[in-house]
């Protein structure tokens, strides 16, 4: 096992996921019914309202039956930290998966409201059923959509959820790696975040999302001030990843 955690390649479940990278770009789901799966096994072995067991057991799914695209345990712990920096009361995340980074921010946050948008309606239900079980379903919320989308998403951030100027205090990007840069720059052009909030994006390095790692590379000290977090790709300790913490500056 301890092998396994550390080698990816050494699982199967690893294997069939990297198969399944086309479905994960498409649908937002690896295509072998594993995020379902994930949620039944959370739901018959997490004890209800009880957040850390709810976020160990999908932690255990991950690592003992099948590989998830959490943001995992490791990198966990730096979104854990930078929540905790920002005290945030209204946070947004980009791509919600099965519900489990919101579960850690709301966690870390506990008078926040964790609004998140999901591409796919199949994971934003079964997110929703993490979140009921865990006994947050009352703050942690899922908008179907994208902020590409033509303006739909935005407007239901708005107008349903209270975005508004300098309401933002926290971002979690952990979606389509291509529009980091410009899902970040609709949220700013807003003029919704403030100075002082926080985004932290995952998977900077590995799939990778380059152009915005140079974008605050050359914003350093300007508009942002970013520290990089070297750390590994979830659920694994063999390939490196990196967590970009970045500070809005006004
Ligand atoms: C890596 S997973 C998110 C993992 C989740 N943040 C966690 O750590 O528990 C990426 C998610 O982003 C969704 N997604 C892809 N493109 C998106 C977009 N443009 N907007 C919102 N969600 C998107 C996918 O459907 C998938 O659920």
């Amino acid at each position: 096992m301890d092998l396994k955690r550390r080698i990816p390649f050494l699982r199967t479940s690893f294997l069939r996921m990297a198969l399944g990278a086309f479905n994960i770009t498409r649908t937002g789901q690896i295509g072998d019914g594993r995020e379902a799966a994930a949620v039944e096994y959370v739901l018959a072995n997490a004890g209800p309202g009880d957040v850390d067991d709810v976020l160990a057991t999908i932690d255990r799914f991950a690592y003992q039956e099948s590989f998830l695209i959490n943001v995992g345990d490791e990198k966990g712990l730096l979104l854990d930290a930078a929540v905790r920096r920002a005290d945030p009361k209204l946070v947004l995340e980009l791509g919600a998966y099965c519900g489990y980074s919101a579960l850690r921010i709301a966690r870390e946050a506990p008078n926040a409201r964790v609004v998140s948008v999901e591409l796919s309606e199949a994971n934003a239900a079964n997110a929703r059923q993490i979140w009921a079980h865990a006994g947050v379903g009352d703050r942690v919320s899922c908008v179907v959509g994208t902020v590409g989308d033509g303006g739909a998403t935005l407007r239901a951030l708005a107008d349903d959820h209270g975005f508004a100027e300098g309401a933002l205090d926290f971002v979690f990007l952990d979606h389509d790696k291509a529009a980091y840069l410009s899902d970040l720059a609709e949220l700013t052009d807003r003029g919704w975040l403030h100075p002082g909030s926080i985004v932290v994006a995952d998977n900077v390095l590995l799939p990778g999302a380059p152009k915005y790692r140079s974008f605050m590379r050359a914003e350093q000290g300007k508009h942002w001030d970013t520290v990089e977090h070297k750390t590994h790709a979830e659920y694994q300790t063999l390939l490196p990843d990196l967590v970009l913490e970045s500070r809005f500056l006004g």
